[in-house]
């Protein structure tokens, strides 16, 4: 079975999980492109939701789905995203597609966050992936220089502009024992927007494609 074919039967288990009435958080990626495209093709109704990212908005509204501006939303029940890694406390890296500030906004403001994966993003440890983090682009050298003390090799992601008009740095030779403490340091560098850690708070359901099928583990 393909990554690709594991990602559309975890995009079909979760669309269990979306509330029949009120909003749906939607979250950024391959992942969440093949589970939007779900909805469409099952014709599951999506009261409102609010968006991750300028793709994803696009995708809901091209199917029908009217996307809220979070400042009108107090609150909502669940969100649906994907992960780069997952580690077995739930705690996750993300921003590969560069989307982590809204992403991170959205978790915040939900109660249960159901996380879509396959197999592959399962890890004991964080850090084989590199950790993205965005910057506002006038402190991107000191955020370099701050960040190498803590380890890991900064590299700026090349031709890439956040849709908060910010910069990531991809963090590379991290072992992450600690995400909780290093998702708190990283954040009080002054310029950084967001670190993709999400430690702090971390999925509530764990949804993972097999070749035997989703497997479910809750927290
Ligand atoms: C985007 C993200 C995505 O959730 C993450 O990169 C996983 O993407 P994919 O489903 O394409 O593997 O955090 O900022």
């Amino acid at each position: 079975m393909t990554q690709d074919e594991l990602k559309v039967m975890v995009a079909k288990e979760a669309l269990k999980y979306i509330p029949k009435d009120g909003v749906l958080g939607v979250g950024s990626g391959s992942t969440v492109v093949k589970f939007i495209e779900q909805i469409g093709l099952n014709h599951v109704k999506v009261p409102a939701a609010v968006s991750s990212s300028n793709k994803t908005t696009s995708l809901l509204e091209e199917r029908g789905i009217k996307v809220l501006d979070p400042n009108t939303v107090p609150g909502y029940d669940v969100y649906i995203d994907g992960a780069d890694e997952v580690d077995p406390d739930f705690h996750m890296i993300k921003g590969g597609g560069a989307c982590l500030t809204r992403e991170k906004i959205l978790t915040s403001m939900a109660k249960k966050f159901v996380l879509i994966v396959d197999k592959s993003k399962l890890v004991k440890v964080l850090g084989k992936f590199p950790l993205p983090v965005e910057v506002i682009p006038m402190a991107r050298e000191q955020v370099i220089r701050t960040l190498k003390t803590l380890g890991g090799e900064p590299v700026l992601r090349k031709d890439c502009i956040t849709d908060n008009g910010c910069e990531i740095v991809d963090v590379h030779g991290l072992t992450i024992d600690d995400p909780v403490a290093l998702e708190d340091k990283i954040n009080a560098i002054p310029g950084v927007v967001t670190v993709g850690l999400f430690a702090r708070r971390g999925a509530d359901v764990i949804l993972y494609a097999t070749e035997d099928g989703v497997q479910v583990i809750e927290k």
